[in-house]
């Protein structure tokens, strides 16, 4: 897929100009994990995932935007597992419980595949277009939610764990 191509299919899903280019600065970045791992990532997945991993931004930015943007994909009839990344990229994934009292349907957002946990990641390093580096992400996501809630945690986990496919362990 070519930006080209991308930035027309945003628009026509109703995704506003600063989401379209966040997109695009999430799927650029998680390509360029996809290339530093030694893991095997589904390159094609990925970048669907990290396309489409936003479009319920163009109904609601609100935490919910990841289950409705999956329940959009759904109904285009996308792959089950682009549905997938799309409704486990939020935060460093959420629990059940947490789930519950957010208000969003009650199952788990936990990221489980390499292209579900790059794509959430990859949008955890862009802060609107920009790429920032771990450690203010890791700042930033202690400033919103408290230092110690359970999504830190997960957030350094998962840090760790795409560090470990780098150095091929
Ligand atoms: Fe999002």
């Amino acid at each position: 897929m070519e930006e080209k191509e991308i930035v027309p299919l945003l628009r026509s899903l109703g995704c506003g100009e600063n989401v379209i280019a966040h997109i695009l600065a999430v799927r650029r970045l998680a390509l360029q994990i996809a290339d530093s791992v030694t893991i095997s990532v589904d390159r094609e997945l990925l970048e669907k995932g990290a396309v489409y991993h936003d479009i319920g931004r163009a109904k609601t930015h609100g935490i919910e935007h990841a289950v409705v943007g999956a329940e959009m994909a759904k109904n285009m009839g996308l792959d089950e597992r682009v549905i997938r990344i799309i409704e486990r990229h939020i935060g460093a994934g959420i629990s059940r419980q947490e789930a519950v009292a957010l208000g969003l349907p009650e199952r788990d957002y936990i990221p489980e595949t390499p292209e579900e946990k790059i794509v959430a990641y990859a949008d955890n390093l862009i802060d609107g277009d920009r790429v920032v580096s771990f450690e203010e992400a890791l700042r930033r996501f202690k400033l919103i939610l408290g230092e110690d809630h359970p999504a830190v945690e997960r957030f350094i986990k998962m840090h760790k764990e795409i560090e470990n496919w780098r150095e091929g362990q």
